[in-house]
């Protein structure tokens, strides 16, 4: 076992977080005793970033102190880990789902660094009042403007890390994916600076991952 970045553990059998919540599970992931700490399994078949790791992800800015926003946090699955990574920091978890509320709230109500917020990343005015000093945006959200709407987010913070998960087939599902995330990246390009694109497959078909620099 050894930690790759702060509270990110690996083994042969793959990756884990250290729990800030020891004892209680998020989703089906396992759970592990490591060195007097609780560990737990991340799957990155149920998790983009964790794909992204496992596919070779280089630039990794989560820290303990990170503050992080995370736009389609749906129930809570990729955002526990984050809340695992970024133990001393805090991520504001938007979704436009009602339905994910009901995991995502009491799941906070569990972890003091997460807030939950109902509202639609494509409208960032809805919750810019939780996002002072952020420096890290994470999108996830199955829309056909993926890029657009992160470089609206964008204007939250003053300089940090932006990282887009995207799904081709939300962007267009008539158009070649890799062409789709051509374009997706290209419009990234006008405004930030893309420092890393990783494919996910075999873990995610027709997905990437794209981190920038603000
Ligand atoms: C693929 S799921 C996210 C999975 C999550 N990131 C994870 O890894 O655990 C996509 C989520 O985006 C949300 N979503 C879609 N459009 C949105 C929007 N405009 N604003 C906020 N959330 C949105 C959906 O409700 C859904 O929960």
């Amino acid at each position: 076992m050894k930690e790759i970045w702060h509270n990110v553990f690996r083994d042969e059998r793959g990756l884990y977080t250290k729990s800030l919540d020891p004892g209680t599970k998020v989703y089906n992931e396992h759970l592990t005793r490591y060195k007097g700490f609780e560990l737990r399994s991340w799957n990155p078949r149920r998790s983009k970033l964790a794909a992204g790791i496992m596919k070779g992800l280089k630039t990794f800015p989560f820290a303990a102190k990170s503050k992080v926003l995370y736009l389609g946090a749906a129930q809570g699955t990729t955002p526990s880990h984050v809340s695992d990574i970024v133990d001393k920091g805090f991520e504001v978890c938007v979704d436009i789902s009602q339905k994910t509320m009901e995991s995502l709230i009491p799941l906070s109500e569990r972890r003091e660094n997460m807030l939950p917020v109902l509202a639609d990343a494509s409208h960032p005015e809805q919750y810019a009042e939780y996002c002072d000093g952020i420096d890290i945006v994470y999108q996830d959200v199955a829309q056909p403007n993926q890029a657009a709407i992160l470089l609206k987010n964008a204007e939250l913070m003053d300089k940090g890390y932006l990282i887009l998960a995207i799904k081709a087939r939300s962007v267009d599902v008539t158009k070649n994916p890799s062409e789709v995330i051509k374009g997706e990246i290209a419009i990234l390009k006008k405004e930030v600076d893309v420092v890393e694109t990783l494919r996910l497959e075999p873990f995610e078909k027709d997905h990437a991952l794209v981190v920038c620099r603000k």
